[in-house]
């Protein structure tokens, strides 16, 4: 889904609601003006909310994020990162990108 950047005085912007997390795939994938942006609620601290980039930081592939085994996979080379975004597994050495986010009124805000 594309969306036009709408900054809030606050600096954050909306890009879902609470229901699309709550709704299988439980992931709300976007891309503002030209930044892509993946948020999940983070899968045992469900109170927490994670907004990143999922361009991977090896040679910038998309990375997906896999519900059941709770990380985000490159297609490819295989990299790996934790549900904040930490690189677990190489050959990426960085961590992904993240972004402030929270959620207010049922939608997802985050500060790009
Ligand atoms: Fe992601 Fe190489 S681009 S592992």
């Amino acid at each position: 889904k594309r969306l036009e950047s709408r900054l809030r005085p606050d600096g954050f912007q909306a890009i879902g609601t609470v229901a699309d997390l709550e709704q299988f795939p439980g992931i709300i994938q976007v891309q503002v003006d030209s930044t892509a942006v993946i948020a999940i609620r983070h899968p045992s601290q469900p109170g927490v909310l994670v907004a990143l980039n999922p361009t991977c930081p090896h040679a910038g592939c998309k990375v997906e994020w896999q519900k059941d085994n709770s990380k985000f996979v490159c297609p490819c080379h295989g990299s790996e990162f934790d549900p904040s975004g930490k690189a677990i597994r190489g050959p990426a050495a960085r961590n992904l990108i993240g972004y402030p986010a929270k959620a207010e009124d049922q939608s997802i805000l985050v500060k790009l």
